[in-house]
């Protein structure tokens, strides 16, 4: 048995109708790049796009890539939907949270996309505006998957990598899962020795956290660099006519993604990718404060590491 897996990660596509960020030819690029490194499979954080019913042929197109391929509920999947099931057939999934093992290698896909609505029962964002989808203020992991994840690392045959839309690590004030903290030592009570790496997508950011025994992997978008509320016209008019939003977005040049790779004994190369401004625009540069609700700011790249999940864990 090969004691090793590759697989490919990216997250935060934003495919939207009147797509002017070219999430296409993106896609194309991640799965070339995925088939050309070995991967065993592709799989997003998230934010794939906005409208799954407008994103048909997207859908399809990922569905027929030349190796399996994985979504992640993200926010903005929901964002014209009037349900989780119509995002679920869209993506013809059977639950928006499932598990799946690769010759012992275990991975756990998560949604949530939930939040205490009035009377403080958890509801899936699916199910609010469009308005409250694209901005969640709370963001909560019910008690069912809770259950699952720990259940899923405890009974794992080796390795485990855990894949959501928000950051289980990130302080609940900075965006991260409301009990995020209760999630990672869930996994981590469970995990008996086991290497276990988080990877999540939504604050199109870079970063990497170990801590022992678990690593973190905040996922950069595949396409967007920033969302800002203020307007600009810094790319070419013929560009920006494509699509309304362009004025508050700001894309980056390359098609970004990472090459996962993780040993039976835990140790994990990331491959990531350098990127860049499009058109040579930089928002900062234009005057924008990109800092995301953690200070980190605007980052055009996926960063690249060799680091190993062999030891105990030392947790946040
Ligand atoms: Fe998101």
């Amino acid at each position: 048995m090969c004691d090793s897996i590759v697989f490919s990660l990216f997250s935060d596509l934003h495919w939207r109708e009147g797509d002017w960020a070219s999430c296409e030819a993106r896609l194309d690029a991640i799965v070339d790049r995925a088939v050309r490194s070995g991967a065993e499979f592709a799989i997003h954080c998230g934010d794939f796009c906005h409208d799954v019913a407008a994103a048909r042929a997207m859908i399809a197109k990922y569905a027929a890539a030349p190796l399996p391929t994985w979504h992640v509920m993200g926010n903005h999947e929901f964002e014209c939907s009037q349900s989780l099931g119509e995002v679920l057939a869209a993506f013809s999934m059977p639950r928006d949270y499932y598990s799946f093992d690769v010759r012992g290698f275990r991975f756990v896909a998560l949604d949530d996309n939930f939040h205490h609505g009035d009377g403080g029962a958890l509801k899936h964002y699916a199910d609010e505006s469009a308005w409250a989808k694209c901005h969640q203020e709370e963001v909560v992991l019910p008690p069912d998957q809770l259950e699952f994840l720990r259940e899923a690392v405890a009974s794992a045959p080796g390795p485990v990598c855990v894949f959501s839309h928000s950051s289980f690590l990130l302080p609940p004030e900075s965006g991260g899962v409301a009990n995020g903290r209760e999630v990672i030592r869930a996994a981590d009570s469970a995990r008996a020795g086991r290497p276990v790496l988080f990877c999540n997508g939504h604050y199109h950011r870079n970063e990497l956290v170990v801590r022992g025994g678990m690593a973190f992997f905040d996922v950069n978008s595949a396409a967007s660099l920033t969302w800002v509320d203020g307007e600009h016209h810094a790319y070419p008019p013929e560009i920006m006519a494509k699509c309304p939003t362009s004025s508050h977005s700001f894309l980056n040049s390359h098609p970004l993604s990472a090459i996962v790779r993780m040993t039976m004994d835990g140790d994990v190369e990331i491959e990531g990718m350098r990127g860049g401004y499009f058109c040579g625009v930089d928002p900062e540069a234009l005057g924008f404060d990109t800092a995301d609700r953690a200070g980190r700011h605007v980052d055009t790249d996926i960063l690249s590491a060799k680091f190993s999940l062999r030891q105990p864990s030392r947790l946040p």
